[in-house]
């Protein structure tokens, strides 16, 4: 929480506020952001920092009450708080003595030109600035401009004071009187930008703009903020906000600002209709739900969705485990894991999968023959004593059967959900050779919900302190794992996420159908218990650098498990249109900002309801990604991929469970371009039809195109999921660490020691997109080498 410090109003709808900050303050520059959750139900909306005093800890921003978000803003005062606040973000303005500079703010855009000018004028510039507003009323930080300019000009639409016209014309009439200008930077509405960049343009004067485009996440991980620059695409929360006004393409970015113009209007009256009965008296109303006025109707997940017939599972059962011949474990069927029925799921967001109950556990468990040297365990990536919990399972032994599985795996109900066990162990298990193999994933499961739901969660010893300090980058299963092993050998740990929740892609990727994020919070929750320090909103290479942990913060190493988040697109034409997502910016509107229960959660997703809706890809990631827009009221939900089923890396589960729900699968099939309409709102996609020729280096067939094949697919929304690269951020902050071509991290795979003393990383971040348990072995391994370097003590198992 961040308490406000001040917050008056500069003019009508305009308030400046200060906000404690300290982190913030000591390290924000000219022209950096943040992004700002007012409340635990709000978006994330990017803000300029206007001002900062790091001696006081506290920024100060300018906002103009506009959406929803910034009038809830806008009714905040001193002594009320702000739920998250994250940066600073963004490249800072590029600052150094041009000769003559021009700072241009239109509006509150004036707002993010003032500490821009101040950078300006102390690098030796003379500074102009130009002030626009559309009436006297409406002028903003006039005294603080004019401290810090040579000239200082005002301008009005309406003439109501100073210059009576726009800011380009105030701006034309200095370059007509022949003066020299080096440098211009303009911040305002779009059409000023556009229409500056045109004033300077034939006289070839450096432009720069700071664009505004819609954010989520603001840390590079989602795409949805993406503009086009000089023909090519650039996230403007990472690779921005400022770029070359004559390069940008302003007609994408202002048709891609109008994306969720009806959503935050209908959001925005539902605010002012609120704050009305409350100004009113008649919270009540509000209080009862009885007041339905303009409140569109949420009809996902509101009720009555979790009717499922669950089988009666009548079995009888030995309990006599010891007694039961092979033969008969044989005979025993592979116990089907209970599901909500598919025709009920596809329209609510709650687990797929039910779980086993006791009886059917151990019937599964009856069927694990208990092998000498079991191969299952070299099967999975940490080693969990998989024969062990097995027959602890059989043996009605539950809580016995969890902990021995936390010996190995710190994350056992996650793992038992998401893990894709049938190519590890259950794929070496020795019952596949005659029979299918035992379900592994399900009785690990189990045995993780029978301990947690039971109240019998027991936490491990910690270790004597060691007095060391071991900082970690990023909350996924890497860095939870890590964490996990550090704090029981005696370490203290700091877990630093970039996000407002702890989790990594637990959370912002893997829907709530499949991984409900209680259980990532319980889990969560254990290591908080053990000792673990959690702090949120800190994005690594901005709020932190490693060289900052190790040198400033008086930590003895870093582990970095910040997976791999930057999303790939498709790099086909059209992708900018309206309605073409990455699956990080879909899957994070619905996981992470719960865009499902949009308006009572502020952030808007495309509205599926009844529209055609593809996924581009055949991964894990495309079938959370088909599944949530069919529950979320797709009349068709595809996948389109360009390889057959065959070759679709995807879990067979979810495969089987997306087609159960009525996914539609269009195989052998390549986008080549997306198509809009007038609005550039996308309207289908052009594909080609494929075959399969010889195997790739991959060893799966190649796609080849059927010529003269091409055909325009109807659609309304797109979402690519082919992948992610990683994020720049750290690279661009730790030039020693050593990268490999594809920007991931170089380490000693025995250690996960990077190439910069001190510093481990482990995950997707190292290997690309891979599984969560083999990011969690990476960082179990990285914990043990770690443990033996700052204390000399070498330990066969982390724990
Ligand atoms: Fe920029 Fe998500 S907001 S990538």
């Amino acid at each position: 929480m961040h308490k406000i410090v001040s917050a008056i109003f500069l003019a009508e709808n305009i308030k400046k506020i200060e906000i404690e900050a300290p982190r913030i303050a000591k390290k924000r520059k000219a022209g950096q952001f943040i992004m700002i959750r007012v409340g635990q139900s709000g978006e994330r909306v990017p803000l300029t920092i206007a001002d900062s005093d790091p001696e006081k800890g506290t920024i100060t921003i300018i906002v103009q009450g506009m959406g929803k978000s910034t009038r809830e803003l806008n009714t905040k005062e001193a002594g009320d708080t702000i739920s998250d606040i994250v940066g600073p973000l963004g490249t800072p303005s590029h600052i150094e003595k041009f000769g003559t500079a021009v700072s241009i703010g239109g509006g509150v855009g004036t707002a993010i030109a003032y500490p821009t000018a101040v950078a300006l004028k102390e690098a030796g510039n003379y500074v102009i600035t130009i002030n626009g507003a559309r009436s006297k009323e409406l002028v903003i930080l006039e005294n603080e401009m004019k401290a810090v300019s040579d000239e200082a000009y005002i301008t009005t639409d309406d003439g109501s004071y100073g210059f009576h016209g726009f800011v380009t014309q105030k701006l034309q009439e200095l370059i007509d009187s022949g003066k020299t200008i080096d440098y211009v930077l303009a911040i305002g509405p779009i059409p000023m930008m556009r229409a500056i960049a045109e004033v300077t343009r034939p006289y070839n004067i450096k432009t720069m703009v700071s664009l505004n485009p819609i954010m989520v996440d603001g840390t590079g991980m989602c795409g949805g903020c993406r503009v086009t620059v000089d023909n090519q695409i650039k996230f403007a929360c990472v690779d921005g906000p400022e770029f070359d006004a004559h390069q940008v393409d302003f007609t994408n970015l202002t048709d891609r600002n109008k994306l969720y113009l009806p959503e935050e209007k209908k959001s925005a009256e539902a605010f002012a209709h609120k704050c009305n009965l409350q100004s009113a008296g008649l919270q009540y109303l509000l209080d009862l739900s009885l007041c339905h006025h303009d409140f569109p109707a949420v009809d996902l997940c509101r009720d009555g969705f979790f009717c499922i017939n669950t089988p009666s599972f009548l079995i009888e059962i030995t309990m006599a485990t010891q007694h039961i011949t092979t033969k008969e474990r044989f005979a025993i069927p592979r116990q089907e894991m209970p599901a909500q029925k598919a025709d009920v799921r596809n329209k609510n967001f709650k687990e797929v999968n039910l779980g086993y109950t006791p009886e059917l556990a151990q019937k599964e468990a009856l069927r694990c023959i208990q092998c000498k040297d079991p191969a299952c365990i070299k099967g999975c990536p940490v080693n969990i004593k998989i024969d062990q919990f097995i027959k602890l399972i059989a043996d009605g032994n539950f809580l016995g059967a969890a902990r021995k599985i936390k010996e190995d795996n710190v994350l056992p109900a996650i793992c038992g959900r998401v893990c894709p066990q049938e190519d590890q162990c259950e794929k070496t298990c020795i019952l596949t050779k005659k029979h299918t193999s035992v379900a592994i994933g399900n009785l690990e499961r189990f045995a993780a919900d029978y301990e947690r739901e039971t109240g019998n969660v027991e936490l491990p010893t910690v270790k004597a302190s060691t007095g060391k300090k071991i900082a970690v980058i990023g909350s996924g299963p890497a860095g939870l794992s890590c964490a996990n092993d550090l704090i029981q050998l005696g370490h203290s740990v700091t877990v630093f996420e970039a996000l407002h929740e702890l989790g990594g892609v637990l959370v912002y990727g893997i829907p709530e159908f499949r991984l409900p994020k209680e259980i990532v919070k319980s889990e969560i929750d254990g290591l908080k218990k053990l000792g673990v320090n959690f702090i949120t909103n800190a994005v690594a290479g901005r709020s932190i650098t490693v060289d900052e942990l190790l040198k400033e913060e008086g930590f003895d190493a870093v582990f970095i498990g910040v997976g791999a988040g930057l999303p790939w697109f498709l790099g086909i034409p059209g992708e900018n249109l309206l309605g073409v997502y990455s699956a990080n910016e879909f899957l994070t509107r619905v996981n992470l900002m719960k865009s499902y229960q949009f308006p009572e959660n502020d952030t808007p997703v495309f509205n599926c309801k009844g529209k055609n809706v593809a996924v581009f890809g055949g991964g894990n990631t495309a079938m959370d990604a088909v599944r949530t827009a069919k529950r979320l009221g797709a009349e068709h939900a595809y996948i389109v991929y360009r390889r057959s089923e065959a070759e679709m890396p995807a879990r067979l589960e979810e495969v089987h469970h997306a087609r159960e729900e009525g996914i539609e699968f269009l195989m052998l099939m390549n986008p080549l371009e997306f198509v809009g309409n007038e609005q550039q709102w996308l309207t289908g996609a052009k594909c080609l039809r494929m075959e399969l020729g010889e195997p790739d280096e991959s060893g799966r067939r190649r796609p080849v195109p059927i010529k003269g094949s091409e055909f325009i697919l109807p659609i309304d929304m797109a979402v690519i999921s082919i992948g992610n690269g990683s994020n720049p951020l750290i690279k661009q902050t730790t030039p020693d660490i050593e990268v490999s071509k594809r920007d991931t991290i170089v380490v000693d795979m025995n250690t996960m020691a990077t190439s910069k003393d001190d510093v481990y990383a482990g995950g997707d971040i190292v290997t690309g997109g891979a599984t969560v348990i083999l990011a969690m072995g990476a960082g179990r391994t990285a914990a043990k080498a770690i443990h033996e370097k700052l204390t000399g003590i070498e330990t066969v198992q982390p724990v």
